[in-house]
């Protein structure tokens, strides 16, 4: 199991030292969570705070960023040029951008593609679009917020993104996003996950390193 902490529920005021101490803790990603006050009601930071994180971490580390904004097909290329490593963008913005195009161009940079799922979305709207991602997101809270409640029935999308993959052969990460804590750790993994995003849990735990250790044993 991939442990990616969010970057959301670190002191903002510290946020190099933040994200070298979650490496250091064990954390095997970065994910940081990108958003516009439109697609999701916050704002978080942009790709010029990515940058700021890429220099505090040196070029080794993996770094996740998920963007939760309208207009995925305009903004990634600042991403790219942060040095993020994966941009996820979020399949209910298929109407409004060309998800197909956005996967080539990502990818054609060297940087990994992921297509997030809400938790009111119906998972087969991802069809599509799975033989052309490096990663299926699916969210366990409402994106927009940090320390939500997570929310069991986004494990049955989890399971069949799982035989989905299985049955056409291919090779995609599952990961979760959203109210993460030991608890919820093991059901993710008994469901099929690979990657657990995990903010509150590990930037306030008192023993960060032992909780990123827990969920990736969960
Ligand atoms: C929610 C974000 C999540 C969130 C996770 O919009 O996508 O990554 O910050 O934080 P916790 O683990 O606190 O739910
Ligand atoms: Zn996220």
């Amino acid at each position: 199991m991939l442990v990616a902490p969010s970057m959301l529920a670190c002191d903002f005021a510290r946020i190099g030292d933040e994200a070298r101490r979650a490496l250091i803790s064990g954390a095997d990603w970065l994910h940081l969570d990108v958003m516009d006050g439109h697609f999701v009601d916050n704002i978080s930071f942009g790709p010029d705070i990515c940058a700021a994180i890429r220099r505090a971490v040196g070029s080794d580390a993996f770094l996740d960023a998920h963007l939760m904004v309208d207009a995925p097909d305009h903004y990634y290329p600042r991403f790219i040029k942060a040095g993020v490593d994966m941009i996820t963008v979020h399949v209910e913005r298929e109407k409004a951008v060309n998800l197909k195009s956005l996967s080539a161009a990502i990818r054609a940079e060297g940087v990994q593609f992921g297509l997030a799922l809400n938790p009111a979305t119906p998972w087969e709207i991802m069809q599509p679009y799975l033989p052309m991602v490096d990663m299926a997101l699916v969210m366990s809270v409402v994106p927009g917020f940090g320390g939500q409640k997570f929310m069991p029935q986004s494990l049955d999308k989890v399971r069949a993104l799982k035989a989905w993959r299985e049955t056409n052969g291919a090779r995609f990460l599952i990961q979760m996003d959203g109210g993460i804590g030991l608890v919820q750790a093991s059901l993710c993994g008994e469901a099929g996950a690979d990657c657990l995003v995990a903010g509150s849990s590990t930037f306030q735990a008192d023993d960060m390193p032992a909780v990123i250790q827990a969920i990736r044993e969960a």
